[in-house]
């Protein structure tokens, strides 16, 4: 017997059915007949919201007959001289601080906003909350949210204070299924860490069905659909159908700066890049480092069939990533991706649409919790058992027209938190120590000293990015040899011995 619902009627109900049938996934309805009204109701929408016939369709694409990737295609390092670099002297201090001041010029005009790509679930670091709550044990205790919105705090700040007249950085938080409402939650209860609430926009990426090997979609319960957020290149069509890039439009926004909720270091809204990309007339741009190493976890910027792109790490051959320049001990592929970009609102919003058609997926291959469609008991398998399909967000990068890639330096703009503490690699523990270290490095840079600690004592001492976003601002610490613990949240109160 077919059961009616608030929420759906039986035509709807066998219209539903019609579609998953002819698309080979009515498997999904095996158990709707043993649910409750609710449960029904429940599977009924997640059902509906799901275009299955585009689902089939990628993983037919990706899965069945998937592209050429990194074997296939033609991948070439990036040519020197094709990006700029504020390393060792390859350009002039003249040229960055004309970077730095044209992106200040444009924050004090409005023009620049920033998208904090917070969807991610941090399985690998092994905590459940959302990633940007972590706190990194900082003396302040801050988690990585409230550092970020420091950075836009003081920005604004520098930004406003040439004429009275305020500067705003909107800021757009994408989030996902398993990260919204804690995120939202935990912006509400720390008072949107001191920014204005109307100036942050909260939006959620979509989501796509677990797939079996075979291409079949999966249940996690009899009631429910397995899915998983569709990857961080969800970003365009969640900016699109969310209505961010309308609220940007209206707002003036001309130049967006995104960037990875999980690097302590990341300067938002970082002048310099956006400057630097404005300059060049770009409508896209991305940072990066050296290479740590020639299996360290980053993707690479590099060329493919001649056009920008990146190879992640996931996918890059053991042989390529070995690759080093001719005649050199550098890695040839050695343009560490660290997920900060810059795109013009016009490329996101007139561009983007016709490039997102064009993005095909990639394979995860996961362990999924899911229900034996002959048993009806939920099993959790031992291996890999399924497949997740994302998109990334740099693969728009090879239907850009003008690229700016720009190298920086790491141990200004990046550490990211990737792993569990007491890893040693990419956790809380360097998170914590980088941070500290730049710290430091700002406070010596403005004349200051630190006091000396006895061997093997870490100094744990923090400037507060209320007081300097990126070492600006400290003069007044010349000459002074500062306690290596503290805190300092004000200039006037800071501690020397
Ligand atoms: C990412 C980059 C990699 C880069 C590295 C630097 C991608 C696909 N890969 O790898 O090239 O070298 O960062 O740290 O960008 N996220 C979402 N939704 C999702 C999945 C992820 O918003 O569905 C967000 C995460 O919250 C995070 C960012 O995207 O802020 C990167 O995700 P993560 O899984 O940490 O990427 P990596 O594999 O480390």
């Amino acid at each position: 017997m077919v059961r009616s619902t608030p929420t759906f009627t039986a035509e709807r109900l066998a219209a539903l059915q019609k579609s998953y049938n002819e698309a080979g996934q009515d498997h999904v309805f095996k158990f709707f007949g043993d649910l409750d009204d609710e449960e029904a109701a429940v599977l009924f929408e997640q059902l509906d919201g799901i275009q299955v016939e585009r689902c089939n369709e990628f993983f037919d694409r990706t899965v069945r007959n998937p592209a050429a990737v990194e074997g296939g295609d033609k991948i070439a390092p990036l040519e020197s001289g094709s990006f700029a670099s504020t390393l060792d002297g390859s350009s002039s201090a003249d040229d960055i601080a004309a970077w730095n001041d044209e992106g200040m010029r444009l924050i004090r005009a409005n023009k620049v906003a920033v998208i904090l790509l917070a969807g991610g679930q941090g399985t690998r670091l092994g905590s459940s909350e959302p990633k940007g709550c972590y706190d990194i044990g900082l003396p302040s205790g801050k988690c990585l949210f409230e550092i970020q919105a420091e950075r836009i705090r003081r920005l604004q700040q520098i930004a406003a204070a040439d004429d009275g007249a305020a500067a705003t950085i909107p800021w757009l938080v994408m989030t996902s299924g398993p990260t919204s409402a804690a995120t939202q939650k935990k912006f509400a209860d720390s008072n949107y860490f001191g920014l204005n609430a109307d100036d942050v926009f909260f939006f959620n990426q979509g989501v796509l069905p677990c797939f079996d090997l075979d291409g079949k979609f999966m249940l996690e319960q009899p009631g429910r659909l397995a899915v998983a957020p569709d990857g961080n290149g969800g970003i365009y069509e969640a900016l699109r159908l969310s209505g961010a890039l309308d609220w940007l439009h209206e707002r003036g926004v001309e130049h967006i700066h995104s960037y990875c909720v999980d690097n302590c270091l990341v300067r938002v809204a970082d002048p310099t890049f956006i400057g630097y990309a404005a300059l060049r007339g770009a409508e896209c741009g991305a940072l990066v480092v050296p290479k740590k190493a020639w299996n360290e976890p980053v993707g690479v910027i590099c060329l493919r069939n001649e056009r920008y792109s990146v190879v992640e790490y996931s996918e890059i051959t053991e042989e390529t990533a070995k690759q080093k320049r001719a005649d050199t001990e550098q890695l040839a592929y050695n343009a560490g991706n660290i997920c900060n970009h810059y795109y013009t609102l016009d490329f996101l919003r007139t561009r983007v649409p016709d490039i997102e058609a064009k993005l095909e997926h990639h394979i995860a291959k996961k362990k999924i919790k899911h229900v034996d469609l002959d048993s009806g008991s939920v099993t959790v398998p031992a291996k890999p058992n399924g497949i997740k399909l994302e998109r990334f967000v740099f693969d728009v990068f090879p239907y850009v027209e003008r690229m700016a890639i720009l190298e920086v330096h790491r141990q200004d703009q990046f550490s990211p938190l990737k792993n569990a503490p007491g890893s040693g690699v990419d956790c809380p523990e360097t998170s914590r120590s980088d941070l500290i270290a730049q710290c430091i490095r700002f406070a010596e840079a403005a004349g200051a000293t630190l006091e000396s600690l006895p061997e093997g004592r870490e100094p744990s001492f923090e400037i507060s990015a209320l007081v300097s976003y990126a070492g600006e601002g400290l003069e007044c610490l010349n000459g002074k040899t500062l306690a290596a613990d503290q805190l300092i949240n004000c200039l006037d109160d800071v501690v020397t011995v």
